[in-house]
């Protein structure tokens, strides 16, 4: 990190302390508050109204920025570009005791959301969209310290909700895509983690899996990035190419991952051992270029080898990472995403894994090319456009 970097931080506005109560916090104070996700927060501009206050914290200063009285959709923005920009030790924050308030209010606007993506996209699968979002519920409420029971209940619950459905694959890779091609705030990178890896796990055919090994893998999908809440936001936002100092931050998240989750399992929390473990390798690589510690092949061939649960989820992780928006990148089709980490795959990935995976893709992209010409052909009346339905579904999305 350069000098210049370094001394850059978030400078509170006059305007703002006129506007805002601004006061200092200290390690007691501060636990009266819990820290939001910052790719969940943003959908809260469409609450129309809350009823909590909403604090954002600069260095040792929290300041109440938000309060019901002023919400409005530009405030929202206003903290979320802020995030966005390297400046360091920056946060948002709600009070412990306002949590639960601001659970409701992001769950009625996902709620609402989500109604309006099966209206507008009919290839969607509602069953599929409803499984999703209670992974994502359980997903968003994993935070740096926040591993308790009610969180493990609500990972279970929504796991074995994944496993009873019994989804069919194509359609459940299908609706995963289609959901960002029609609002991408509805996606969430662990769930949907959680929900490729479950249904990798349940396709094996090399090492076929009990139906208690195919939970326990999913919710390592679920937990796999626990120690990104750890990581500060100024490296896990950075638009462009880490330095090598902030690349070996960014690398703890496997470790702190790790750390957290067994701290919990520690304190009584039922989580395997194994869900902590997904954690901490599911960045290693077969060919063991990967970290934290550069293991390589299968844990069942070479004591130093991968665990089969973290060789699963890591497939299931960068096909996530390479669909969806980031702040580096657009979000990619299927198609794209699916050719990168085939060239990848010898170097990276379990063949026996990836083979089926890979398979499972191109069926979920033929299925849908023919979805999708039904409904060019039906649909396209209805919206009026002389173009594809995917590209209609876009402007339609962002009007
Ligand atoms: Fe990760
Ligand atoms: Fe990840």
């Amino acid at each position: 990190m350069t000098m210049e970097q370094k001394s850059k931080h978030y400078v509170i506005k006059e305007e703002t302390r006129k506007r805002c109560k601004v006061f200092k916090i200290d390690e007691t104070s501060f636990k009266r508050f819990r820290k939001l996700n910052h790719e969940q927060f943003p959908v809260l501009k469409e609450a129309g109204s809350i009823n909590f206050p909403i604090y954002f914290r600069a260095g040792d200063e929290m300041i109440e920025f938000i309060r019901p009285e002023e919400f409005s959709p530009l405030l929202i923005d206003q903290i979320k570009t802020t995030l966005e920009k390297p400046l360091g030790q920056i946060d948002v924050f709600v009070l412990v005791a306002d949590y639960p308030k601001y659970q409701n209010a992001i769950t009625s606007v996902r709620q609402k959301k989500y109604k309006h993506v099966l209206e507008l996209d009919p290839t969607l699968d509602p069953k599929v969209m409803e499984v999703f979002e209670d992974l994502s519920a359980a997903s968003q409420m994993i935070v740096k310290g926040g591993i308790n029971n009610l969180v493990v209940t609500k990972a279970k619950e929504a796991v074995s909700k994944l496993m009873e459905s019994q989804l069919e694959s194509a359609v459940s890779i299908g609706t995963l895509s289609r959901m960002i091609l029609c609002d991408s705030t509805l996606y969430d990178h662990s769930a949907s983690v959680a929900m490729l890896a479950g249904i990798i796990a349940t396709q094996l055919i090399k090492t076929p899996l009990s139906k208690e090994e195919v939970e326990l893998v999913s919710q390592g999908g679920l937990y796999h990035d626990a120690g990104k809440t750890c990581v500060p936001n100024d490296i896990l936002n950075k638009p462009g190419k880490f330095s090598p100092e902030e690349y070996d931050v960014m690398k703890t998240h496997t470790t702190l991952g790790n750390e957290e989750l067994i701290k919990a399992i520690t304190k009584g929390a039922p989580i395997d051992r194994l869900v902590a473990k997904v954690a901490l390798e599911h960045h290693e690589r077969w060919d063991g270029h990967g970290y934290p510690f550069g293991k390589k092949g299968r844990l069942e061939d070479d004591p130093h080898g991968i665990h089969l649960y973290a060789r699963i989820v890591m497939i299931a992780d960068v096909y996530s990472a390479l669909i969806m928006k980031r702040v580096y990148k657009e979000a990619y089709t299927p198609q794209k995403a699916i050719a990168i980490m085939k060239d990848l795959a010898p170097t990276d990935y379990d063949m026996e894994i990836f083979e089926p995976f890979r398979n499972m893709i191109d069926k979920s992209i033929k299925l849908y090319e023919e979805k999708e010409k039904q409904l060019d052909k039906s649909h396209l009346i209805i919206l009026g456009e002389k173009d594809s339905f995917a590209n209609a579904l876009r402007k339609l999305s962002h009007k």
